[in-house]
């Protein structure tokens, strides 16, 4: 998510970190800033915004030591500023990280009673005031105290950190959250992703989780967090400046599509609680009390978040038994719709800057609504207009097409719909408890998934140059469909529509001739049977029919052209896997079109104007 760059040996550090930080500025950040030991003590210079802002910073307060840490944030806890910007300091130590520590309450709660003060909101202070208090008890190095640092830490973490007391290295450790090591001639860098150390060295490595490493101007010694030894030479990287940020993908979309998995890992951290059946949220602000009173749910939101929220709305119904409404934010905003204190108004946008949805916020808090944001940028107009929020932690999306903001966002919806249930009793903790393990079942149902990109890819092949495609759901598969439909007109500018399979005979079913594909979003659900009699009416015309079925319909496969497969999975969470393949099939076909993927004509990523 945030940007890492560290550099040991004997050039002057400042210049190498601004450059490497330059070269991840596409992946987006709130603010940025260096710490850089002078041979003497370790200066800090941050700055909230641009990296302009930290390159003037830094024009006043030069940097001059040639050890130094760089980074990038793009916030998760604490809103961007420049007090939450990293480098994050405590005593003789600085720290930089990318992640989140799922324990951080609990560990920012046992430092400040034993007289830690804090000078910021983030989860990453705590990591370095727990390597201070290790080097304060009589750790001997940087590295021992980091080692017993991560012993109480929980979550995803890159982390690198420098010691007063320790001029001539960089300490760094891995879990779950990129890091990768440069070996220089007579210098060493470290990075949370390639582009970051293009401009020193092509020589990388790369650490594996519960790793972590010591690095000096000679080189790198890595160990795993128990302390044994680990080998590994570095790997020559070719790849260009411009593939490099795209992690070798041919399109941002695509790597946000191939992220999925760790973007849902990194939305669950931390907010479930097995034993209980439990959502763990403090930011969302609904107690009890305020669950049941709550007598209407209204879900506003625009295009792809439209349509996660039209899923959101019937987990909703389902596990909280309160109505839920979705409305189309740039169509309440001028109904003079009716709003009052016992509404809840939930807000899902992955910019958190839509105009209409910002407009539609507004007024249900004039008409007395609570209303709660659910977004990916954190501190972003519409949370900040709204009582409480659920941030997704998808990272940064840069595709204008939704794809990974859209599955987080199903994700938070989910368990707001879980916290809703718990909370008024519709819930009990062994039903709450079943629906969280299926959740933490998803990354691995989403890889399972996208590991089936070769049948996805024949399919088209077969269909690139259709000019229209219709895409059918029922229930859950229906909002599925409509986001499918929405990715293939958005990226390959063919014309498709997304239709509930029940509407089929009240119209499109006159579309359908041999040369109109359908793609049915059928995987097995209490709707099959219904789903599948839409399917024989489908061929019943000669339609050609793609159906994403659950593995193993041999059923489906006897009647459909083409089937995608999703793996057998609990009917609450299928449609995050499931518009999997309806993502994949619209980038295919785009590609093969030749289509500018990230940057389809006339779109633009946040939509700040009505
Ligand atoms: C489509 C897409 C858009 C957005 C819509 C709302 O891929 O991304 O339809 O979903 O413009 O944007 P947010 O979610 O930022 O409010």
């Amino acid at each position: 998510m945030c940007g890492i760059v560290g550099y040991v040996g004997p050039k002057k550090a400042a210049p190498i970190l601004l450059d490497g930080l330059r070269r991840l500025e596409y992946r987006g950040y709130d603010s940025a800033g260096l710490a850089v030991h002078d041979g003497r003590e370790i200066e800090v210079v941050r700055a909230a915004g641009k990296l302009e802002n930290l390159a003037s910073a830094l024009e006043q307060r030069p940097l001059g030591g040639s050890t130094g840490l760089g980074h990038t944030r793009w916030a998760t806890h604490g809103r961007p500023s420049e007090q939450n910007a990293h480098p994050h300091a405590a005593g003789d130590v600085a720290v930089v990280h990318n992640g989140i520590i799922e324990n951080y309450l609990e560990l920012k709660h046992e430092l400040q009673a034993s007289g830690v003060r804090f000078a910021s909101d983030t989860d990453t202070e705590i990591v370095a005031h727990l390597i201070h208090r290790a080097l304060e008890q009589g750790a001997p190095t940087l590295f021992v105290a980091m080692r017993q640092a991560l012993g109480r830490v929980r979550g995803a973490y890159a982390l690198a950190a420098i010691s007063r007391r320790e001029p001539d290295r960089l300490v760094i450790a891995k879990n779950a959250s990129p890091l990768v090591v440069g070996v220089g001639e007579g210098e060493t860098l470290c990075g949370s992703d390639i582009p970051a150390l293009l401009g020193s060295t092509r020589n990388m490595l790369f650490l594996e989780d519960g790793e972590m490493a010591e690095l000096t101007a000679g080189g790198v010694r890595i160990e795993t967090v128990e302390g044994k030894p680990v080998e590994r030479a570095p790997k020559r990287i070719d790849w260009s400046a411009v593939q490099a940020e795209k992690g070798g993908y041919k399109h941002f979309m695509l790597k946000e599509i191939f992220e999925q998995p760790r973007a849902v890992e990194d939305t669950l951290r931390g907010r479930i609680n097995l034993d209980e059946g439990d959502v763990v949220e403090a930011e969302l602000g609904l107690d009890a009390q305020a669950a049941r009173t709550i007598e209407r749910v209204v879900l506003v939101a625009c295009g792809t978040s439209h349509h996660a929220s039209l899923v959101g709305r019937y987990w909703i119904e389902q596990l909280a038994r309160v109505p839920a409404h979705t409305e189309l934010a740039s169509e309440v905003r001028y109904r003079e719709p009716v709003f009052g204190p016992k509404d809840l108004v939930v807000a899902v946008s992955q910019s958190g800057e839509t105009a209409d949805t910002l407009a539609a916020v507004k007024a249900a808090r004039e008409g007395g609504a609570r209303v709660l944001a659910i977004a990916n940028v954190l501190g972003s107009a519409i949370p900040r207009a709204s009582q409480g929020s659920l941030y997704t932690h998808a990272g940064p999306e840069i595709g204008v097409a939704s794809t990974k903001c859209f599955t987080t966002q199903l994700v938070a919806l989910l368990l707001l719909a879980v916290h809703l249930g718990r909370r008024r009793g519709t819930l009990d903790a062994e039903r709450g408890r079943e629906i969280l393990q299926a959740m933490l079942e998803l990354p691995n149902e989403m890889r399972w998934t996208l590991a089936r990109k070769a049948e996805i890819h024949q399919v088209a092949r077969h269909w690139h140059n259709a000019p229209h495609m219709l895409f059918l759901g029922r229930g859950l598969g229906y909002p599925i469909a409509l986001e499918g439909a929405l990715k293939l007109k958005e990226i390959s500018y063919a014309h498709a529509e997304g239709y509930a399979a029940g509407e089929m005979k009240h119209g499109p079913i006159a579309l359908i001739d041999e040369n109109m594909p359908v793609v049915v979003v059928m995987p097995r659900d209490r709707q099959y049977e219904k789903t599948l009699s839409n399917l024989q009416e489908v061929r019943a015309r000669d339609g050609q029919v793609i159906a994403v079925v659950t593995e193993g319909d041999a059923e489906a496969k006897k009647l459909a052209q083409w089937v995608l497969e999703l793996p057998k999975m609990p009917e609450l969470t299928q449609p995050v896997a499931a518009v999997i393949p309806l993502q994949l099939l619209a980038y295919y076909i785009a590609d093969l079109k030749g289509t500018d993927v990230d940057q389809p004509r006339n779109l633009a990523k946040t939509v700040t104007v009505e």
